[in-house]
């Protein structure tokens, strides 16, 4: 399968305009098959939107650990599922940047697995550390994902379709510096090889950061980027969905 998500951040501003994107978005990705489509909008939308989704999923851009109680400004994963969402984005570098630490999305992921819904972790490294080359950056990814993940490797169910790892450089994100395909493939490579070694787990691995229609084939074409998590494209449903029709027509190509 292959993936495409639409994190839509703190945007629109209104549920009219959230209903509105989501409705067009699930019109127009009628009769694409081999996609899976989610849009995640933000938290006071989900309801909404969720009331007019149907092939396409709901995701949630965060969440609390705590199953309930006095966690004032704060949303479970209980909660999340209650209103219909199935997958949830953990560890964003836009909440890395805002403090949250490997020691917090680990409690998170835990929360999503508990809860089974599939988390979506984000790891990705900064420019300070891609110039000093691929090996620095696959070096600081691995450290997010081990972080990240303590404690996944004898998890009571099977998780293999309950972790979808994003990779999305942070300094591609919103910057219209997308990665090149084949470096985001040898990170994707790396990634995979890991997760393997590590916890037994063969995940999908998405790419994040500068997509759009025009891009998005190169990544799956790679053979192992299983979809892309978009930022600013998914705001336009057009392009957004032309992505889709994108991915679902890009070549099979042997991993
Ligand atoms: P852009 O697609 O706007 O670069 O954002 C990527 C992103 O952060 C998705 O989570």
């Amino acid at each position: 399968m292959r993936y495409l998500i639409g994190n839509w951040k703190m945007n629109p501003e209104s549920d009219e305009k959230a209903v509105e994107l989501a409705r067009s978005v699930e019109q127009g990705v009628a009769g694409i098959e081999k996609v899976t489509t989610i849009v995640v909008p933000p938290y006071p939308f989900l309801g909404a939107v969720h009331a007019v989704l149907d092939r396409t999923l709901l995701g949630a851009q965060d969440v609390f650990w705590e199953e309930s109680g006095a966690y004032t400004g704060e949303v479970s994963a209980h909660e999340l599922r209650e209103v219909g969402v199935r997958y949830v984005i953990i560890g964003h570098s836009e909440r890395r940047a805002m403090g949250e630490s490997n020691v917090v999305v680990n409690k998170k992921l835990r929360a999503v697995l508990e809860e089974e819904l599939i988390a979506v972790l984000c790891v990705g490294e900064s420019k300070e550390i891609r110039v000093k080359g691929t090996t620095a950056a696959q070096a600081f990814v691995k450290q997010q994902l081990e972080d990240s993940m303590k404690g996944i490797k004898n998890w009571k169910s099977g998780i293999e379709d309950n972790v979808i790892i994003a990779y999305e450089p942070v300094w591609a994100i919103g910057t219209g510096e997308e990665d090149d395909p084949q470096d985001a493939a040898t990170m994707t490579r790396f990634i995979k090889q890991l997760l393997v070694t590590n916890y037994g787990l063969r995940v999908a691995v998405l790419y994040g950061g500068s997509t759009d229609a025009a891009n998005v084939a190169g990544y799956i074409e790679t053979g192992i980027i299983d979809g892309v998590l978009v930022g600013g494209v998914s705001l336009k449903a057009d392009e957004f969905i032309a992505m889709a029709r994108n991915i679902e027509r890009a070549r099979e190509v042997e991993k």
